[in-house]
């Protein structure tokens, strides 16, 4: 099974040369699924998201979408009586999905919240109902992949430490390792790295990428990850957009280790 998984494509401030080169390399591509972690737009307006839309429908592959933190509108009343409107009336009314397909399991929760106790609402959160929903998701799950997706990251890449809050990031962590989850996609630093934790004999690899399409790079240029699973074998490749293409600049290959009951 492949899957795409792209991060931070924020219609509105993206760059079109870069969505056209990444439509047609996921075309060409051909992965089963297209993961998006959130920042789908720049400013969660009507026009943004029905450009996301429209790039979302020229993909003839199923997308599965999280919102981020910018899905939600800025300082105007939207965001507190209905923040994620915008995003449920032109992308998905489910804010944390499921997915069975294949030899992979995956639950997206939303981090991203209309207010925060921090100055910065741009950072994220999980509740206890959203770990809850985790684990009565991933209890009565068989597939051998266990994937959880984010838009806040948990890690940060040890090049580029990037200051993100989630709030009960650490009781998150705990839940990934109770779950055995074993890939955690995420995105929001517009950088794309591989962290590893390991906890007691369960690995889980924390995979974040680039921002998609968009023209806020910091570090990197635009990117994102093509996974390839088989029931045993995964290999990641983390592809930039440089020369007018997508190519690979790195690749991991992993392979799950025999569970012992
Ligand atoms: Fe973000």
């Amino acid at each position: 099974m492949k899957i795409a998984h792209i991060s931070d494509l924020h219609f509105g401030a993206h760059d079109p040369t870069v969505r056209d080169a990444l439509l047609a390399h996921l075309i060409d591509a051909s992965p089963n699924l297209v993961i998006a972690s959130g920042d789908i737009t720049q400013s969660a307006t009507d026009v943004e998201f029905a450009a996301a839309r429209v790039f979302f429908d020229e993909l003839p592959m199923e997308v599965f979408v999280i919102p981020g933190n910018h899905d939600l509108p800025g300082m105007d009343l939207t965001r507190f009586i209905n923040p994620f409107g915008r995003y449920r009336h032109h992308l998905i009314s489910e804010l944390n999905p499921e997915l069975a397909a294949g030899p992979v399991h995956i639950k997206g929760i939303n981090t991203a919240r209309r207010v925060l106790p921090h100055w910065n609402w741009a950072n994220g959160a999980v509740s206890d109902v959203q770990r809850q929903d985790i684990a009565r998701t991933f209890a009565t799950a068989s597939a051998p992949w266990r994937i959880l997706v984010l838009h806040h990251p948990l890690m940060s890449p040890k090049e580029f430490p990037l200051d993100v809050t989630v709030f009960n990031g650490q009781a998150l962590l705990s839940t990934i390792a109770e779950q055995r989850i074993d890939i955690v996609l995420a995105g929001h630093q517009h950088h794309a790295y591989i962290e590893t934790r390991q906890d007691t004999d369960h690995k889980t690899l924390f995979v974040s990428a680039s921002t998609a399409m968009s023209t806020r790079i910091r570090r990197q240029p635009q990117g994102f990850n093509l996974l390839e699973l088989t029931d045993t074998t995964l290999r990641i490749d983390q592809l930039h957009y440089a020369d007018g293409r997508f190519t690979t600049f790195e690749a991991l290959s992993h392979v799950k280790p025999a569970v012992s009951l």
